[in-house]
């Protein structure tokens, strides 16, 4: 595969391959030198049109912990700013010589143009695409999962919450479907997208009946900046309904897990206390992110070919 545009473009085998070479890449995490010789003299370019904290600092940090070089960019304070098009930028970063292009973009479809539009040879990675997919997300969920169930074959995962804006929730569907996880989205009416009953999925209005029986329990950011018009009438409303707090996390099974994406708003679809509590693993899912990033990156540019073990003993000699 030479892009990763979307995770419903992986197939079983592949979305194994990537989270079992990111399984031996995340012990690089604990060690103290956390680098890689593997990508030594690649280019990767960050390409990110929209804000981002954590998935711009994963892709850097992996791409870093595998030796490539890494130029970043971002929209604000660039030429985009005074016009320049999405062709125009793509042609500047060919020139100069990127091996692969990791793109966050608000338009759904950027990096799909990007990949097939032949402005440019770089591997692409779409790393968030306006309310469409972001299929590293995805996998660094799949990731987090099953290093605390196991496979995730019956396993029972809630997504909850503002669906309609989230492309990690479209992402999650067509991943989990294809690990064999039953996924139910939770939302308000006006929150679940036009056609949803064509989705890979379940739906439900009522998080109280779902929470028992639920293995993880996805919650989402409500992301008012995608929003044009009112979907709930107030924020005190919506929390009393589909928000996470203490009480309702107790009616969940004892092994369950809580994640969310983050950026979190606190005290709106997850309370402080179970953002913060010992069922929440949503601060080792951004350590994740760094583990799927490499393997992702790896096996775009370094091929499935040479298997990571090899590279793993290398860094062990390094350090000898
Ligand atoms: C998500 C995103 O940007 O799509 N965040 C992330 O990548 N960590 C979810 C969100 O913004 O709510």
């Amino acid at each position: 595969m030479k892009h990763l545009l979307s995770a419903g473009d992986l197939d079983r085998d592949e979305a194994l391959l990537v989270l079992e070479t990111a399984e031996k890449l995340r012990e690089l995490a604990d060690r103290p030198i956390k680098k890689l010789p593997t990508l030594r003299g690649r280019t990767i370019v960050n390409l990110f049109f929209e804000d981002s904290t954590r998935t711009r600092i994963s892709f850097e940090a992996a791409a870093k912990r595998l030796s490539a070089d890494v130029i970043n960019f971002s929209a604000k304070g660039s030429s985009v700013e005074k016009g320049e098009s999405l062709k125009d930028t793509a042609l500047t970063l060919e020139a100069m010589g990127a091996d692969a292009v990791v793109v966050r973009h608000q338009s759904s479809g950027a990096p799909h143009r990007l990949a097939h539009s032949g402005w440019i040879q770089s591997c692409v990675v779409n790393a968030g695409d306006g309310s469409h997919e972001h299929p590293t997300q995805a996998l660094l969920d799949a990731f987090t999962m099953r290093r605390h169930l196991g496979a995730l074959d019956g396993r029972r995962v809630a997504i909850v919450g503002d669906v309609l804006h989230s492309r990690v929730a479209r992402s999650n569907v067509l991943l989990l479907s294809t690990l064999g996880a039953e996924v139910t989205l939770v939302a308000p009416p006006t929150l679940l997208p036009v056609g949803v009953e064509r989705w890979t999925c379940a739906t439900s209005y009522d998080l109280d009946a779902v929470l028992p029986k639920t293995d993880v329990v996805m919650m989402l950011r409500v992301q008012r900046e995608r929003m044009n018009a009112a979907f709930f009438p107030s924020a005190r409303e919506y929390s009393r309904r589909y928000g996470l707090d203490a009480a309702r996390m107790a009616a969940l099974p004892e092994h369950a897990l809580v994640m969310h994406p983050g950026p979190m708003n606190r005290g709106m679809e997850i309370s402080a206390d179970v953002a913060d509590s010992t069922r929440s693993v949503i601060v080792e899912q951004v350590t994740n992110g760094v583990a799927i990033r490499m393997a992702v990156l790896y096996l775009l540019l370094a091929g499935a070919g040479s298997a990571v073990d090899d590279t793993v003993p290398e860094q062990r000699r390094g350090r000898a």
